[in-house]
C-alpha cells in the first residue's frame, strides 16, 4: 500500500505517518525530514534549502524531487510508503507519476487531512520534539511527564524546536499551501483515489479513520 498524506502545515501528517510506520511497517517518506537532515549535515542541498525553509517558502521542485527519487530507490520502500510533504506543487505531482511509473510502483490513496486553519498556528508554534528519539510534544496538548526528560527515551534537556515554527513563518507556509499545494487535489480526484479524514479529531481517532481507509472498511 502506497499513500500520500496531504494537508497544510500542522495538519498532523508527520504525527499520523509515524504511527502508520510503527503500526503497519510502512515507510514514512518526509521530504521535510530529508531536507532538515541535509541542512544538519551541511550538504550542498542543505545549504541551498536552509534560507528558503526558514522563510516558510518551498524549496525548488528539482532539489526536492531529486532527494525523493534517491530515497525511492532504497529497498525498504517496497514494504509500502507514506509520502508526508510531497508532492507540494503541480510539477511535483507530475514528477511523482513519472518516478513511480519508472520504478513500477503505484499510489493507492491520497488521504487529505481536513483541518480548521485557525487551529494550525497554535498547534505548530507550541510543538517541540526530542532531539534524540524524535518524539513530538506540545506546550499544551502533550507535555512530557517530567518537564526536562523525554518520556520515550529518557534523554535529559534534549528538547528542540524547528526554526520555521515561529508565527510569521507558519503564516507564510500556510499561504504556500493554499497557493501551490491545495490546487493539486483535483489531479488526484480525477483518478478517484482521494479520501478525506477529519484532522481536527483527536490523534487516535484520526489514526483509526486512516486505518479504516487502508483496510477498505
Ligand atoms: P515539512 O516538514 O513537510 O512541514 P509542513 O508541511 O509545514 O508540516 P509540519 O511538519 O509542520 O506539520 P504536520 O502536518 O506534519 O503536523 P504534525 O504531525 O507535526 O516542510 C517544512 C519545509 O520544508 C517547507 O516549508 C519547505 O520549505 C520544505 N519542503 C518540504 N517538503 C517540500 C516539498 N515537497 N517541496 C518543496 N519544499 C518542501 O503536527 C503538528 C502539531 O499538532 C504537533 O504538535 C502534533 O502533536 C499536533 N497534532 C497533530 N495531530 C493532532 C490532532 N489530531 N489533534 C491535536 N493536536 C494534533
Ligand atoms: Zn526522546
Amino acid at each position: 500500500m502506497n499513500i500520500i498524506l496531504l494537508g497544510p502545515p500542522g495538519a498532523g501528517k508527520g504525527t499520523q505517518a509515524s504511527r502508520l510506520e510503527k503500526e503497519r511497517g510502512m515507510v514514512q517518506l518526509s521530504t521535510g525530514d530529508m531536507l532538515r537532515a541535509a541542512v544538519a549535515a551541511g550538504t550542498e542541498v542543505g545549504r541551498k534549502a536552509k534560507a528558503v525553509m526558514d522563510a516558510g517558502e518551498l524549496v525548488s521542485d528539482e532539489i526536492v524531487t531529486g532527494i525523493l527519487s534517491e530515497r525511492l530507490d532504497q529497498p525498504d520502500v517496497a514494504q509500502g510508503f507514506i509520502l508526508d510533504g510531497y508532492p507540494r506543487t503541480d510539477a511535483q505531482a507530475r514528477s511523482l507519476e513519472d518516478l513511480l511509473a519508472s520504478k513500477d510502483m503505484k499510489l493507492d490513496y491520497v488521504i487529505e487531512l481536513v483541518v480548521d486553519e485557525d487551529a494550525l498556528v497554535d498547534r505548530i508554534t507550541g510543538r517541540f520534539s526530542c532531539a534524540k528519539c524524535g518524539e513530538g510534544y506540545h506546550d499544551r496538548y502533550k507535555l512530557p511527564k517530567i518537564p526536562t526528560i523525554c518520556d520515550r527515551c529518557g534523554a535529559e534537556d534534549q528538547f528542540k524546536r524547528r526554526p520555521d515554527d515561529v508565527e510569521e513563518t507558519v503564516r507564510n507556509r500556510l499561504c504556500e499551501y493554499r497557493a501551490k499545494t491545495a490546487p493539486i487535489l483535483p489531479f488526484y480526484e480525477a483518478k478517484g483515489i482521494v479520501r478525506r479524514v477529519d484532522g481536527m479529531a483527536p490523534i487516535a481517532q484520526v489514526n483509526a479513520d486512516i486505518e479504516a481507509i487502508l483496510d477498505g472498511r
